[in-house]
């Protein structure tokens, strides 16, 4: 007998939609997810709470028939940011949060924060009005090995910040190392975001036997005893680890090149996948903790009404290896094993 598994619908806590041809071409991948936090590193960024009402209204538009997809919008912070813009846009229901990237940190990062002291009073204002900020936790700092950069960056950067504005809710983005998931564990006012792709690839896998572009995304993959810390972070239930899956999709050209992007496209297959790992860990009944509950919880949101099934079949569910975008091909996340879990939307 097929066995099977009825979930509150689940939330993406960390999703690129992209604008234009690619949004038109991707968003539908989304569809049953009931909210989205949307990244705002556009060219150029989505910096005021006018930007962030105008791409909205682009996503809507794009998602047409998708509508069960609701997108959160976030603000990109830079060192220019007027904290009564942010608390209005919060105070108009036109963002949910704001996202911190360090300059230079990973894809269209360039207006990012350089100097932390320069944003304090954003992060006041955004303590006060309780508004949360999601957190790219990585150090730009040269001589810093790239598989370092999380761990140091919580040391460095993160602690600090939250010592000097306790009251800030921060959301650190897409963790990768055990630090970041035992860090998580011991303060307050915390929770982290886990992808679909660090639950299943290490740095294995984008460097072994060829280089691999597609499983290249930031933070990268780091070794399998971070990976297996991730697996343990994501399937125990812990209200404070929830699913962002980063879905960050680019053309195939791009990735595959001598310089390319960073970012897996997941949007396709995850909760297949999630449901593959859940069971694997023995933690089938945590998943809805993980993918529906745990987020909205932290965001302060009720959990969506409606419910989606999992199913899992003799024969696996296929999704395309690649999808077209406009004049592009976009690469799905190839996660190594098949797909046995089979989403039924409309439960
Ligand atoms: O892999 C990534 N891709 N990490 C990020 O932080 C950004 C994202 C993107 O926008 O492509
Ligand atoms: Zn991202």
């Amino acid at each position: 007998m097929n066995q099977s598994l009825l979930i509150r619908r689940p939330d993406d806590w960390h999703l690129h939609l992209r604008d234009g041809a690619m949004l038109n071409a991707i968003c539908g991948y989304s569809a049953h997810f009931g909210r989205a936090i949307i990244m705002p590193n556009l060219v150029p960024p989505v910096v005021t709470g006018e930007q962030a009402r105008s791409y909205r209204s682009r996503i809507l538009a794009a998602l047409q028939k998708h509508v069960t997809l609701r997108p959160l919008m976030t603000l990109y912070l830079t060192e220019t940011t007027d904290p009564a813009d942010v608390v209005q846009a919060h105070r108009d229901g036109v963002i949910a949060a704001v996202k911190l990237y360090p300059a230079g940190a990973t894809t269209n990062s360039a207006s990012g924060v350089r100097d932390f002291n320069k944003v304090r009073p954003v992060f006041e204002a955004m303590a006060e009005a309780g508004i949360p900020l999601c957190v790219h936790g990585e150090v730009t700092d040269p001589d810093i090995d790239i598989f370092d950069r999380e761990a140091v960056f919580i040391d460095r950067v993160l602690d600090p910040i939250r010592r000097k504005t306790p009251g800030l809710r921060v959301i650190m983005e897409h963790i990768t190392t055990s630090d970041g998931a035992d860090y998580v564990r011991s303060q307050d006012n915390l929770g982290a975001t886990i992808t679909t792709h660090h639950l299943v690839i290490n740095r294995n896998h984008i460097l072994v036997g060829g280089i691999k572009p597609h499983y290249y995304c930031l933070p990268v993959a780091k070794r399998e005893s971070h990976r297996i810390a991730l697996r343990q972070a994501a399937t125990s239930g812990d209200p404070r680890f929830f699913l962002g899956t980063d879905s960050a999709p680019h053309p195939d050209h791009a990735k595959e090149s001598a310089c390319g992007c960073a970012g897996c496209f997941t949007a396709p297959n995850t909760m297949s996948i999630l449901a593959h790992v859940f069971e694997e860990d023995g933690a089938l009944d945590r998943l809805e903790k993980f993918a529906s509950l745990n987020g909205a919880a932290f965001y302060g949101l009720p959990a969506n009404d409606d419910t989606i099934r999992l199913v899992r079949r003799d024969t696996p569910a296929t999704y395309p290896a690649k999808v077209p975008a406009g004049d592009d091909e976009v690469t799905v996340f190839d996660p190594g094993f098949p797909l046995y879990w089979h989403v039924e939307d409309n439960a």
